[in-house]
């Protein structure tokens, strides 16, 4: 049932606070990641992880690509991200120490289950499944599970479902990174952070009105470019993808540092470009990055952190996002672009829900 809201996508990005909030009930103290929470078998499981290997589709790629920044900042346990189709067609090497991370909403994705079961057969230490659907194949064939709480995701673009991945991730992070020489202060720090995301995705979901009013900018533009740094780039690569799935843009998604090495070519006043720039040590060569654009006539949409100082002008629109912890920002900044995607493509009238060619669950090749 959509409630009050006009399509489901809506009503799901709406729910983020709350499903957040669930995925991180009974997991975490004020302070503390709760290992046993994550299974009986979790610190036997995790102590010794010399590599982690993730594998997924899609949006649950993106998230496992945000986890790689986390994983190597945190617990530094090298960690590689390959989308399953490719995986699962070319000789890999799977170190006997290694933790199969397999990321999936449905639990059903062919492609993942195959590199599953393929993994299996090269031998790892341990498969753990992020999963949103309890009794799918892949919790079946895991040996640890950690359940996101998103509840039933109905409109086929992913939204909460990768929030809560980042969410569950990053818990995981904390409980592998405390068998690798985190400091208690640090874990505390960052589990305050969690705690603040529903508050913090909440104040996103304030900004939806004036969100609803750039989204106008698209509506007539065929191509986009999304820029990201860092754990964003992975953010501007979702945004990319959500906007190209509901609305039928044409959006790519770079690391804002190979904009010269290439993309900046295409870049015009019919190019509309998106930034998300929070408050990092990035912010600079992002800065430069965007007059990169803004002297090629190309119309910026910066969402930035309030502090990094990034000033509206002629052709740069600027949405101020209050200021959050650097670890959990990839999860704030999702939001804004979910809704731009959203806007621009209940604009130009699509099936916002059920996009043309596109399945839910993609359950055969
Ligand atoms: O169920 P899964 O998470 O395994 O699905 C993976 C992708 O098919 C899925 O994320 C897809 O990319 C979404 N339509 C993105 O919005």
């Amino acid at each position: 049932d959509k409630g009050e809201y006009r399509h489901f996508m809506l009503k799901e990005i709406y729910e983020q606070p709350k499903v957040i909030k669930a995925t991180m009930e009974g997991r975490l103290t004020d302070s503390r990641v709760l290992e046993q929470a994550l299974g009986t078998e979790a610190a036997n499981l995790l102590d010794n992880v010399r590599h982690v290997q993730i594998i997924a589709c899609g949006t649950s790629y993106h998230a496992g690509m945000v986890a790689r920044y986390w994983i190597e900042e945190l617990a530094g346990v090298p960690c590689s991200v390959e989308v399953a189709s490719e995986f699962r067609y070319r000789k890999h090497v799977i170190q006997p120490d290694t933790l199969f991370l397999c990321i999936s909403q449905s639990g059903e994705t062919a492609d993942t289950l195959a590199a599953l079961r393929q993994a299996k057969q090269a031998g790892f230490r341990a498969a753990l499944a992020i999963c949103n659907v309890p009794g799918s194949s892949l919790v079946r064939e895991s040996d640890l599970v950690i359940m996101t709480q998103a509840g039933p995701e109905i409109g086929v673009a992913s939204t909460k479902a990768f929030t809560t991945q980042l969410t569950a991730l990053l818990i995981f992070t904390l409980a592998l990174a405390r068998h690798n020489g985190l400091s208690e202060e640090r874990e505390a720090e960052i589990v305050q952070a969690i705690h603040q995301l529903p508050g913090q995705v909440n104040d996103i979901l304030a900004l939806d009105g004036e969100i609803q009013e750039l989204s106008k900018a698209f509506m007539d533009k065929h191509h986009s470019l999304f820029l990201g740094r860092g754990s964003q780039f992975p953010v501007a690569l979702e945004g990319a993808l959500k906007l190209k799935e509901i609305s039928y843009i044409h959006a790519e998604a770079y690391p804002a540092g190979e904009l010269k090495h290439g993309p900046l070519a295409l870049v015009d006043s019919e190019m509309p470009v998106v930034t998300v720039a929070p408050n990092n040590d990035l912010v600079e060569k992002l800065k430069s990055n965007l007059e990169e654009v803004r002297a090629r006539g190309g119309e910026l949409f910066v969402f930035a952190d309030k502090a990094a100082d990034v000033k509206p002008e002629e052709g740069v629109h600027v949405m101020q996002i209050p200021s959050v912890h650097e670890i959990t920002a990839p999860i704030v900044y999702t939001v804004p672009l979910q809704l731009l995607s959203y806007h621009v493509a209940v604009l130009k009238g699509t099936d916002v829900d059920q996009p043309r060619n596109l399945a839910k669950s993609v359950t055969v090749e």
